[in-house]
């Protein structure tokens, strides 16, 4: 086969959370992306605490559960750190004449001083950015470093899967990744303005913050669905699966809305508004978001988004991954649509493969 329509190596996009492993497998065909294959699998519980793998083996077994219900044969994965308190970052200026190995050694040496902690127990990642706006001899770098243990279980996870770590990725960037999926619901494509993206899952909240369509800022709070799912299993004495599940398809009892569903999105905006004050007082250069987009999977709670906009006084819609981009019988088969809402991670390591 002639080298350049040779098919390009594919890659797994997997996002472990503390309630599931995500497995996303995009294409690039003429030009378009194309997800192929999908699955989302339940995680044991405990095996993950704090947001971090306590426990590698049952990880990587739900992890291999996974890939095997996709159907992909591809064994490479992308994986993120992920908890914004899980890793440090910050743009250093380093003289624009070093090669990039050159850099990498001067980078390792003076870390420690950079990031001001001992560097003996972090694992490091640098990204150039382009010239220094500061300083025309320097180049701005992004230095990243997460903690060596948490990168180790991520990749003892997918060992015991029978997959190799292709890319270990910060989840706040794998975010800021997948946004290009959702350019078509931004005013002008983002390009210059200010849009805030907020994730609801099972446990967490991710709020981000994307300026000219590049991360500004990013933090997450202890709040999501599973507050939801508890509050229906006590109320109706059900077992979490039962509340999970009613939870999604309905046949709750007539004052479910009054009583439990509207107090917690009351509470879901609560923590947008909160999101934003801390965004704005973490820094003099702050602008508000003109919009939100929302996604996770307590965004599929009917009317979540518009409820939001009429709250928060700030344009809101339910993100849509899937929108711009085309999507295999196959992969429709397997969710795709249902799930999208919940893919933004996973979506954004998939990508990967083709930066
Ligand atoms: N249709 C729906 N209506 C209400 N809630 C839903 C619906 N679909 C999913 N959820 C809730 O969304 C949550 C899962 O969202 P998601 O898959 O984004 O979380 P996660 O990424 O696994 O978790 P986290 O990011 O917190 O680690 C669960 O609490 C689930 O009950
Ligand atoms: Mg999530």
């Amino acid at each position: 086969m002639l080298r350049f329509v040779r098919k390009k190596r594919s890659l797994l996009g997997l996002d472990i959370t503390t309630s599931s492993v995500k497995v996303v497998e995009l294409s690039l065909v003429a030009g378009q992306y194309r997800v192929e294959c999908l699955a989302v699998e339940p995680m044991p519980p405990n095996a993950i605490s704090d947001r971090t793998v306590a426990d590698p083996q049952a990880v990587g077994e739900a992890i291999a559960r996974a890939v095997r219900r996709t159907g992909s044969a591809c064994r490479e994965v992308a994986m993120a750190v992920s908890g914004t308190n899980n890793h440090l970052a910050k743009i250093i200026q380093m003289p624009v004449a070093l090669r990039e190995e050159e850099l990498e050694i001067q980078i390792e040496l003076q870390a420690d001083q950079y990031l001001e902690v001992p560097v003996d127990e972090l694992s490091l990642d640098f990204q150039i950015m382009g010239p220094s706006p500061r300083d025309r001899d320097s180049v701005d770098v992004l230095l990243v470093a997460s903690r060596m243990s948490l990168v180790s279980a991520l990749r003892d996870a997918a060992g015991y899967a029978g997959l190799t770590p292709r890319v270990i990725d910060i989840e706040s960037y794998a975010i800021e990744n997948a946004s290009q999926l959702l350019r078509h619901q931004m005013p002008d494509g983002g390009v210059d303005r200010v849009i805030a993206l907020v994730d609801f899952g099972a446990t967490s909240t991710t709020f981000t913050v994307l300026r000219d369509n590049k991360l500004a800022y990013s933090r997450d709070f202890n709040f999501g669905g599973q507050q939801l799912t508890e509050s229906i299993m006590r109320s109706y004495g059900l077992t979490i699966e039962e509340a999970g599940r009613a939870k999604k398809e309905g046949g709750l009892p007539g004052n479910y809305q009054s009583d439990l569903l509207d107090p917690f999105i009351d509470d879901m905006n609560q923590q947008v508004i909160r999101a934003r004050q801390f965004y704005m007082a973490a820094g003099n250069d702050r602008e508000q978001p003109e919009k939100i987009l929302v996604c996770g999977g307590c965004s599929s709670i009917p009317g979540v988004a518009d409820l939001m906009a009429s709250r928060i006084g700030i344009a809101a819609e339910k993100a849509d991954p899937l929108g711009q981009i085309s999507v295999t019988p196959l992969a429709r088969s397997q969710g795709a649509q249902r799930e999208a809402n919940s893919l933004i991670v996973a979506l954004g390591l998939a990508l990967r493969n083709f930066d």
